[in-house]
Formats: C-alpha cells, structure tokens, sequence
C-alpha cells in the first residue's frame, strides 16, 4: 500500500466532501446550473484586488521575488490595523502571514499538538477540520451545536474535555449556519475553559477560525474570542472579504493577552514549524498587497439583497432558513422527507446545493449567497417547484 495509514484516514474522513465534488464538478462549469455551493465567485474580481495585484507584481529590486517568510511591512501593517479592529495590542511579530486561513489553522495543530492530544469543534463544522486534525496526528473531539439555534452547549464542550484536550475550535461568524457568537457567549466560554484547564491541570488552547470577520449582516457587532480567553489564536483568511480563495492570503495571530512566557515560545517557533509544514508562506505579491487589501471587500449590501429575496421564497415554498447574522452563506433545514430526494429535486432543475449530510447535519443543506443574481432570479421558482415534485 503507498499511501501512508495517517493519508488514509484524511481520505475516509473527506469522503463526503470528494465525493461531492466529483459530482458538482462535472456541472461545475456549465451556465445552466444556479450554483449555490462554494464560496467561489461568480462575477469578475474587484477591480482594486487586480491593480493591487498588477501594481505589486513589478519588482522594485533584485530581491522581490526572494524566499519570503513573514515580511516585516505587513507584519507591522496588521498589527496596527487589527490591533485597531479588535481592540487588542498586537506585536507584529505576534502575525504569521499564511497562505489563507487554511495553511493558518494548520500551523497553530502543528504548533501545539502533540500525537494523540485531543481537538474538540462544534459540529455541523467546516468539513475540513477533522480531516488536517488527523493529518497533525491529532485527535478530533466532535460536539454538537445547540438546534435549532446552533448556540455552543457549553454542558457538552465541558463533558468533551478530558486529560488529553489541548485545544478548542470556535468559528465566528461560523460556517454553515452565520451565527455570530456574542461578547457575553464568548466570556462564558473563556470562564469555562479557565476552569476545565484548572481541572485537567494543563491548559487548554483556544483556536478563533475567523475568516468571516468582516462579513456581517445588519451592522452586527464582532468580537474575537482573542479578546476574552487569553491562549487565542486568530485564523484568517482574505479570501472570504475579497472572494479570491484562489489567490491564497491570510495569516494567524497570538493573543496579546497570551502570558509572555508562552506567547515567545510560540513567537520563536513559527517559522520553523511553518518551514517544516513546506514553506508554509503566502507569495510575496500577496505580501507586499496587503495594505491595499485591508480596505476592500465585496459588496456585502448585494449578500444582504441575496439573502433577502432567498429567504422569504424559501419560507413560502416550506424550506426553513435560518437568518443568517454574518458570513456567506445560508443555513436551511428540509422539509419532511427523504433529504436525497429533496437535493436531487433541486439538482435535477440545475439548482445545486451543498448537502447538510456532509457536515453531519441530513436534515439541513448550505446556499451560498456568492452566486449572482441572476441565478437567484432564476432558481427562486425552482425550490418552490422541487418541492412540489417531492
Ligand atoms: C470556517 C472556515 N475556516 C477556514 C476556511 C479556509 O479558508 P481559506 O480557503 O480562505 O484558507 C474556510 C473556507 O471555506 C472556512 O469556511
């Protein structure tokens, strides 16, 4: 057998997900279907994404495209700009700049799992985590989310953790559902995790997945848990605010609050642990754009139009949505009945969905608001009519 046993397990636990895709992608492409699946773009890019792009892709000296770790610039930059944001003092060499919040989420496994200790999320989750869990030779934990609310349980996060927990997964605005956990939920979690670590006698990590930050509806709050529990780290990812998940940019932060003794060990071992997960950095272009990136994003009144005319019509054609507070996407339960059928009711009208199933949740599916318009004009009448052909 070539392919290692720790592979091998990656591969069970993204099954769902590849077996998804190779049947979206035969579809993926053709102008017939209203795709609501991904977080991909549908329209051409941002203007000031490409002139970022364009303008920072002409070297200024001999050592532009040079092996590139995390450039000092916008390490500077982000502590600024994000210390602004969240109301935190970060250093900048509290900022590892990664090639999205993927390569972030990965580095923080890397840097303080050892094999067999335990990661604990809440599920229905972004399919990815358990998969790089079991590639860091980690142990994924999974706890449900409160239904139909999706509110953390905090009794069954407290039950999860055991002697081996090392770490907690919270993602805010999270995805599938666009819930947005509030100051006062994140606190709580912060109290409970100060006293689960008291009693396990070893600290438990907090790692804030926070890709969606900037993507909220109805100009709700943000906070980062970073700000409440002091052993956070911030994913992050540009590819959400910009919708270029092609053009990898992100980076992972240390809480300032983390006590100064761990914070330096952490700060002295990302680069080696970044260079030992393969040169773990984003592209230099994408380096130097950063500060034309901060400001930009797409247009969030269109998501919020989206969301709008998909919402009601999904109520009146007995789907039930959820409304969503932040993030891209929007979470709604089928109605009565087999969850296959209703998808391949809509599939077989060229609407595609992304099936609850594959984030252990059947009974729900996923739309994403990234698509254009025109396919929302054009599928409105096609859930109301699969519904009826169900
Ligand atoms: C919750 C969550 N975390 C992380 C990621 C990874 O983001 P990126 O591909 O921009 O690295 C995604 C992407 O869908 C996500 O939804």
């Amino acid at each position: 057998m070539p392919v290692s046993r720790r592979i091998k397990e990656v591969q069970e636990a993204s099954r769902s997900i590849n077996r998804f895709h190779s049947q979206y992608g035969k579809r993926r492409s053709d102008p017939a279907i209203c795709d609501f699946t991904f977080g991909n773009p549908h329209e051409l890019p941002l203007a000031g994404l490409v002139s970022a792009l364009r303008s920072h892709a002409v070297p200024d000296n001999e050592s532009w495209f040079a092996y590139k770790t995390s450039e000092i610039e916008p390490q500077r930059f982000l502590a600024e700009h994000v210390g602004r944001e969240l109301g935190l003092s970060f250093e900048p060499t509290d900022f590892a700049l990664t090639p999205g919040a993927f390569a972030a989420i990965s580095l923080v496994f890397h840097l303080i799992l050892d094999p067999g200790d335990e990661a604990i999320f809440c599920e229905p989750a972004w399919p990815c985590y358990e998969p790089m869990l079991l590639a860091a030779n980690a142990v994924p934990r999974k706890v449900p989310l409160v239904v139909p609310t999706f509110e953390l349980d905090f009794a069954a996060i407290d039950a999860a953790i055991g002697p081996r927990t090392r770490l907690l997964i919270v993602n805010t605005p999270h995805n599938p559902t666009g819930r947005i956990y509030t100051g006062d939920v994140l606190k709580e979690l912060s109290n409970l995790l100060e006293r689960a670590s008291r009693r396990i006698g070893h600290r438990i990590y907090l790692l804030s997945d926070e890709p969606y930050r900037r993507l909220r509806f109805d100009a709700r709050k943000f906070d980062s848990p970073a700000a409440f529990y002091p052993r956070t780290f911030i994913a992050y990812s540009y590819g959400k605010v910009l919708l270029s998940p092609g053009q990898r940019l992100g980076y992972m932060a240390i809480s300032p609050l983390m006590p100064r003794e761990d914070r330096r060990a952490i700060q002295e071992a990302i680069i080696p642990a970044q260079m030992s997960i393969g040169w773990c950095f984003p592209n230099a272009v994408m380096q130097y754009a950063i500060p034309d990136l901060e400001t930009l994003s797409i247009d969030q009144g269109a998501l919020a139009h989206r969301r709008d005319r998909l919402v009601p019509a999904l109520r009146q054609a007995g789907y039930d949505p959820l409304m969503p507070e932040g993030t891209f996407y929007l979470w709604c339960k089928w109605p009565e009945g087999d969850p296959d059928r209703h998808w391949n009711a809509l599939a077989d009208r060229n609407v595609f969905v992304i099936p609850g199933a594959m984030m252990n949740a059947p009974g729900y599916f996923r739309i994403s608001l990234t698509a254009s318009d025109e396919m929302v004009e054009r599928a409105l009448p096609l859930f109301m009519e699969a519904r009826r052909g169900t």
